[in-house]
């Protein structure tokens, strides 16, 4: 396992979020790179310094290693009111609320540094978990909700192991199949 720092980043730290999510993006990857994982949105480093509180985003870091001090990850969540101002994210989480789920935030996105994808680093795991422990029970959330693509089969287990369960699948307005997924959290 990569021993990562996890913490919200600075202004500069938004633009490495951005940057490591680039190199992550299957516009920039070949089909074959594409198996191990990929993103299909790209979070504006504007945007990001401006949902930037309450650990809506989470930078990781080496600790440790050869990398110590660069990034290894990151985890966007974005509440209702912030994906209001967004214009993908505006219409999933009207789409999530008209399904009846009255409290949730949404992962816009995890990821861990390419270096990294696929090769079970725990980066990813160490995010969830900082997440779930540290930020999730001092909000009133009640669901963590967050799509995949049908494609990214990686993140789909991953997502499963993260307690995710399946809730629904449908097309998206970009015509590609999506999975639902949310974690039931905050339960007494
Ligand atoms: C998906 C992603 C965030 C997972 O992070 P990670 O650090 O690689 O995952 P972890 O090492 O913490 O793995 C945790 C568990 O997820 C599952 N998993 C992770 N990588 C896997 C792989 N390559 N194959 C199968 N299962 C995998 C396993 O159950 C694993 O537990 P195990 O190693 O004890 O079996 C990361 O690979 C990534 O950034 N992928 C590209 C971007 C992406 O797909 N983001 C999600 C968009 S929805």
């Amino acid at each position: 396992m990569k021993k990562v720092k996890i913490s919200s980043p600075t202004s500069k730290g938004c633009v490495e979020v951005l940057n490591l999510q680039i190199r992550n993006h299957k516009a920039y990857l070949d089909p074959k790179e594409q198996k191990r994982g990929f993103v299909t949105l790209l979070t504006p480093s504007d945007y990001l310094q401006y949902i930037n509180h309450d650990g809506q985003v989470l930078l990781a870091r080496y600790s440790e290693g050869e990398f110590k001090g660069m990034p290894a990850g990151y985890l966007i969540s974005v509440d209702m009111e912030s994906a209001s101002s967004h214009p993908f994210l505006a219409q999933f989480a009207m789409d999530i609320y008209n399904d009846g789920y009255l409290h949730f935030v949404i992962i816009a996105q995890i990821g861990v540094a390419r270096r990294e994808v696929g090769a079970r680093s725990g980066i990813g795991t160490q995010l969830y978990t900082y997440f779930f422990e540290k930020i999730i029970p001092y909000t009133n959330f009640d669901w963590v909700i967050t799509e995949v693509s049908v494609n990214n089969l990686k993140s789909y287990n991953f997502h499963l192991k993260m307690k995710f369960i399946e809730l629904e699948r449908y097309d998206d307005s970009f015509g590609n199949e999506m999975i639902m997924l949310g974690r039931k959290v905050n339960v007494e």
